[in-house]
């Protein structure tokens, strides 16, 4: 992977370029991610670690609930532990337009990932507040728990369960100590009993609107410090249990062993193979995690177990993908005399993202100047899911080197006020578009 560029070698952007200079406080949008930051450090270990459901990712909430109530919303955190906060509208019985992410961080990730668009809708809110006049919609500002899978397997879990799509089965998931997703639950004061308390009612949420950093290089590469997604990878996550037979590294010969690691290697390599192969050009697949029993110098593995994220724009080649990284996983099991186990951790569909809210989008950075660059997204995102009751847009800043999910995870704060520009510019023409029903007739060229 190309080593993270120091901040003063990054390619000059359209803002270096004599491009717009934000009004989003980019200062205060810095102080506030390093805040965050402080939430999910730990002593010894590089990186952010802020799990879903647990007391940093809830620490992380309360600074979420704590700048918005400076701001005099009324704040409030729902059956799921997602927190949300209102601006009222001048229109009582609109529905609402929000901005929101995710708080929560893979095991030792970055300080941008999700905390950009939790930060850049506190700062939308900040600006949104300070203007005399009001909107007509209410204005929601969210913060969704537990939008990695990185703990528990299952992306979304926050606002998958506001838009019913939590499996009530995913609750006994457990972590790598064991964990339920349920018990993590309670140990936060989340009951999963509860959880349906939390559903929103379509009818009540008129558009949902996520700024994120691009996880990839598009933007960098390109010279954009906007990007507007039009499309959202989906992700089908597996784990693969390969059951061989432990015995001892000196008294086995090669001829009689079951190898559950060396097996698990077969199929690691196998699935690469795949995501290489020209038909699935696109598709990336990813073996992120092993667990190997017992795990020791002397000892022939009896049993491996490893995740499979297999992630693609194209739904149907995905589940194909899918069916055959099992298929390849069973035949090197027959062929080693290895029992071979399939959970399905998760299912995340593709999404193209309505493109009324994204001409919407094009539209606002037309009148900000802003060049921005239209691109999928190769990450998945709360608002894919959102979109599955409310109409979603994302918006995207640029991802310094493409890192992310690492320590290394770099965003300017100022590209990040930028798009707290755009997405306040958003909500004013939303607002207008809503008022007059018009969204069908915007510009669908964008
Ligand atoms: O893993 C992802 O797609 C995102 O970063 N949650
Ligand atoms: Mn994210
Ligand atoms: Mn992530």
């Amino acid at each position: 992977m190309a080593k993270a560029q120091a901040p003063d070698e990054r390619p000059a952007t359209d803002l270096e370029a004599g491009g717009e200079a934000p009004t989003a406080d980019a200062a205060r949008i810095a102080s506030m991610l390093e805040q965050i930051a402080v939430t999910g450090t730990v002593p010894r270990r590089p990186g952010i670690t802020r799990l879903a459901y647990s007391e940093p990712e809830r620490a992380a909430h309360r600074l979420f609930a704590g700048w918005l109530e400076e701001i005099g919303l009324a704040v409030h955190t729902d059956a799921a532990g997602n927190t949300i906060a209102q601006l009222p509208g001048t229109d009582l019985d609109a529905p609402a337009i929000a901005i929101g992410s995710h708080l929560d961080s893979v095991p030792e990730g970055g300080r941008f990932d999700g905390i950009v668009g939790v930060v850049g809708a506190v700062e939308a809110a900040r600006v949104l507040a300070g203007r005399d006049a009001r909107t007509t919609h209410p204005l929601r500002f969210v913060a969704f728990a537990a939008e990695e899978g990185a703990r528990f397997g299952e992306p979304c879990i926050g606002s998958k369960i506001v838009a019913r799509r939590l499996r009530t089965a995913t609750l006994a998931r457990r972590d790598r100590d064991g964990v339920s997703l349920a018990e993590a639950m309670a140990g936060v004061g989340v009951d999963s009993r509860r959880l349906s308390e939390a559903a929103w009612d379509p009818a009540d949420w008129a558009a949902f609107l996520e700024l994120h950093i691009e996880q990839a290089r598009v933007l960098e590469s390109g010279g954009r410090r906007i990007g507007l997604v039009d499309s959202v990878s989906g992700s089908t996550r597996v784990r693969i249990t390969v059951l061989g037979q432990a015995d001892h590294s000196g008294g086995t010969p090669m001829h009689m062993r079951v190898d559950a690691l060396a097996a698990a290697a077969e199929i690691i390599v196998a699935a690469e193979r795949l995501a290489n192969e020209p038909q699935n050009r696109g598709a990336r697949i990813t073996v992120g995690q092993i667990q190997v029993a017992p795990n020791s110098i002397t000892t022939i593995s009896g049993q491996a177990d490893v995740t499979v994220d297999i992630r693609d724009l194209d739904w149907d080649r995905q589940r194909a993908i899918a069916e055959r990284v099992v298929q390849l996983a069973s035949e090197v099991g027959e062929r080693r005399g290895a029992g071979v186990e399939v959970d399905l951790l998760a299912h995340t569909t593709p999404v193209v993202l309505p493109m009324w809210i994204r001409t919407v989008a094009a539209e606002t950075c037309s009148d900000l100047g802003i060049p921005y660059r239209v691109l999928p997204s190769g990450a998945g995102h709360d608002a894919q899911v959102i979109n599955a009751i409310v109409p979603a847009g994302i918006v995207f800043v640029p991802s310094r080197g493409g890192l992310s999910h690492v320590p290394d995870e770099w965003t300017n704060p100022t590209d990040v006020a930028l798009g707290v520009d755009v997405l306040c510019g958003m909500v004013d023409r939303l607002d207008a578009v809503l008022t007059s029903g018009a969204k069908g007739t915007t510009d669908e060229s964008a």
